[in-house]
C-alpha cells in the first residue's frame, strides 16, 4: 500500500480536488487496496470544514462523487507515514519541507504536481480561492493526475517484483 498525500494551503480548493480526481481514477483501475489517497493544508484556516462549494460542484460536473470530506491541517505525523507528498505551487514546498526536516522526515518524498504535466506549461497550481478559475485548477489537476498514477503504477509494479525477488 503506497500512501499519497495531496497538500496545498487551506485544504478546500486544490488539494480536495486532486484528491478526489485520483481517488477516481484509482478506482477505476482497481488500484484502490494499494494506493491510500487523501489530503492537508500548510494553514489549519478550515480544520474540520468541507472542501469548498465550487471544488464540490466542479467534481459533481465531472461525475466525480466527493462526499465525507473533512479538511485538516498537514502534521509531522502526516508527513512521516506518506509515501508520497505532493504539492501545488513553491510556498506549500517550503512549508512542507520545514515541517519534514523539523520531524526528522526525507524531503526527498515531497513532489510537486505541476512537475508532471510539463506541457501544460504551468509552475504551480494557481489558487482559485484567489482567482476564482475552478475550471484551471480542474484541468491542471486531471492531467497532472493521470500522469502522477502512471508513475505511482510504475513503483507499485517495483515493488512487487522486489517483494518477489526477496520471497526466493
Ligand atoms: P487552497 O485554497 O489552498 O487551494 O485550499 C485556499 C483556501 C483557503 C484560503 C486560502 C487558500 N484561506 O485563506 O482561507
Amino acid at each position: 500500500m503506497l500512501r499519497i498525500c495531496f497538500v496545498c494551503l487551506g485544504n478546500i480548493c486544490r488539494s480536495p480536488m486532486a484528491e478526489f480526481v485520483m481517488k477516481d481514477l484509482v478506482r477505476r483501475e482497481g488500484l484502490d487496496g494499494e494506493l491510500f489517497i487523501f489530503s492537508a493544508g500548510t494553514a489549519g484556516y478550515h480544520d474540520g470544514e468541507d472542501m469548498h462549494f465550487k471544488t464540490k460542484s466542479k467534481l459533481k460536473e465531472k461525475g466525480i462523487a466527493a462526499s465525507g470530506f473533512k479538511s485538516q491541517k498537514l502534521t509531522a505525523q502526516i508527513c512521516a507515514k506518506s509515501d508520497f507528498i505532493v504539492v501545488m505551487d513553491e510556498s506549500n514546498y517550503q512549508n512542507t519541507r520545514a515541517l519534514c526536516q523539523r520531524a526528522n522526515v526525507s524531503a526527498g518524498k515531497i513532489l510537486k504536481m505541476c512537475d508532471f504535466a510539463p506541457e501544460l506549461g504551468y509552475s504551480k497550481v494557481p489558487d482559485p480561492w484567489y482567482s476564482g478559475d475552478f475550471d484551471e485548477t480542474y484541468h491542471i489537476l486531471s492531467k497532472t493526475c493521470e500522469s502522477l498514477l502512471e508513475k505511482l503504477k510504475k513503483d507499485l509494479e517495483k515493488d512487487k517484483r522486489e517483494r518477489l525477488f526477496r520471497a526466493f
